[in-house]
């Protein structure tokens, strides 16, 4: 879950106690250089990074990132290059360096597997991020939020250490140009070369027609999938258009955006359910209908080990508590096109006042989309850039209307916000639609639980939960 809302805390939590633990592998550089211009309190970072292969290449990151003690809170962070086709070679070695890290720290002290989420929409920093996480020595290797052809043939050739060759999905490209990202590790990386083991490679997908897609025409060994419904939180597959249906009518899920479990079952590779999955109950449903597991998010989301600011948490778990959560699912804000779960929250980038209060800018350009300038060159525009410069680009008003920044917007609700004269980025909150879990885990009106609470919860015997539960609600509070 990103950005770093499952980060290395939250997936070590939940790898030592038997499950996968999945760190978000989204913005890491970001979120790699902001945490060392605060100073890396308990000093993880540098104990990750003290740990990284190339000493030269992790103390490069320090030299340029670390302000001991911390920045001041009024003063702006210090950004990473932004992404192109061809990558800066600073950039690259931060790509490396970040997701090390945050793989490295969601292994220490125990012998559990750890996974990596990527999405394939933000295609540019992804395949030195996938070799850094390699390094790291990732078992699981996540990848939704588009179609992840390439992704299984890029960790069979980093595997290897051989040259990688990407290609891009550009915009605007009537002449099917192709464009290629080129990635030779053995320019970047000399000396002894350490061996890298392939890890899994599980494709998170929505219907049961991409599944057999991925099998067929992959460019690698699909070892299995997450399959996703759209009541999870984050970003959802859209629904599917009805043929004949009003084109002006608002988008809606129905019966056809259901995949057909048994399809997917036929297949014969594991899977895993994800969405409004998270009970006990669930659990034994989903295994009866042939799935290996579940992949639980929310639940996991606003647990104490998880990045949300704990002020962010509080609120979103009192106002569950209260019965007044909001939570809807966002047809137009996210630039990438897909739906996008959010929490109605004042103050956050959902509530209108707050989002017209904000200046438009991108300066962290993960969402930004490539188009064709001409046969061997690419154009970045982001729907939620200034308007002004989006139509510079070719793009269009219409899809610029309502676009929010949720690079901005997602590392301000981690605590890793941009300050800019003194104004700061507002933050952004998603969440599933499925709160049921949240008695199970939480004594009375309490509303701090561990991530341990969840998975002690999930999996108890099915008979087991209701007399527990009655007895946990005995309990005294803990204010
Ligand atoms: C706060 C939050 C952030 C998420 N971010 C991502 C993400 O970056 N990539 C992704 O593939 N899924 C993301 N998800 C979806 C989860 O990985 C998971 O599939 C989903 O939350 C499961 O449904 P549940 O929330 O009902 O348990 C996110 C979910 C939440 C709650």
């Amino acid at each position: 879950m990103g950005v770093a809302v499952s980060d290395w805390r939250l997936a070590n939590m939940v790898a030592r106690n038997g499950q996968l633990g999945v760190v978000s592998g989204t913005a890491l550089d970001s979120v790699l250089v902001r945490r060392l211009q605060l100073g890396d309190p308990c000093g993880a970072i540098r104990r990750a990074l003290s740990e990284f292969p190339w000493p030269d290449m992790a103390q490069r990151s320090l030299d340029t990132f670390f302000v001991p003690g911390g920045k001041s809170a009024d003063e702006s962070f210090k950004l990473a290059p932004l992404a192109r086709m061809r990558l800066r070679t600073s950039l690259l070695e931060l790509l490396v360096v970040a997701n090390f890290v945050e793989v490295f720290l969601a292994k220490e002290g125990h012998s559990g597997p750890v996974g990596i989420n990527y999405l394939e929409k933000i295609q540019l920093p992804n395949v030195p991020s996938i070799l850094g996480a390699m390094l790291a020595g990732v078992e699981v290797v996540l990848v939704g939020a588009g179609i992840p052809m390439a992704i299984p043939g890029v960790l069979d050739s980093l595997s290897h250490w051989e040259t990688v060759e990407f290609n891009l999905g550009v915009e605007q490209n009537p002449d099917r140009h192709s464009y290629v990202q080129r990635f030779d590790p053995r320019e970047y990386f000399t000396g002894e070369l350490p061996e890298l083991a392939r890890p899994n490679f599980l494709a998170i997908i929505a219907s049961d027609t991409l599944a057999k897609t991925m099998v067929k025409r992959a460019s690698g060994y699909v070892n299995g999938f997450v399959v996703e419904h759209h009541s999870a939180g984050g970003h959802n597959a859209p629904p599917r258009r009805v043929r004949g249906a009003d084109p002006d009518a608002p988008p809606r899920y129905g019966e056809r955006d259901l995949p057909d479990l048994e399809v997917i079952a036929d297949i014969g590779r594991p899977f895993w359910l994800a969405g409004s999955n998270a009970s006990p109950e669930k659990l034994a449903e989903a295994r009866a209908a042939g799935a290996h597991g579940i992949q639980v998010g929310t639940a996991f989301a606003f647990s104490r080990e998880s990045g949300i600011l704990a002020e962010i948490k509080h609120r979103v778990l009192r106002e569950q508590k209260d019965g007044t959560l909001k939570v809807r699912t966002d047809f137009n804000s996210s630039p990438t096109g897909f739906p996008f779960k959010v929490i109605e929250l004042d103050g956050t980038v959902s509530d209108e006042e707050t989002y017209a209060a904000r200046e438009r800018m991108c300066d962290l350009g993960y969402l930004r989309r490539l188009y064709a300038k001409g046969e061997s060159n690419v154009g970045y525009r982001c729907p939620s850039e200034p308007e002004r410069n989006f139509l510079a680009k070719g793009g269009t008003m219409e899809d610029t209307i309502g676009k929010r920044c949720l690079c901005n917007g997602l590392l301000a609700t981690v605590g890793l916000g941009q300050t800019r004269d003194g104004v700061s980025e507002p933050p952004v909150v998603t969440s599933g639609d499925d709160w049921a879990f949240l008695p199970h885990v939480t004594r009375g009106d309490d509303v701090d639980y561990g991530a341990v609470d969840v998975i002690e919860y999930l999996t108890r015997p099915v008979g087991a939960a209701a007399e527990s539960d009655s007895l946990r609600n005995l309990a005294p509070r803990s204010v």
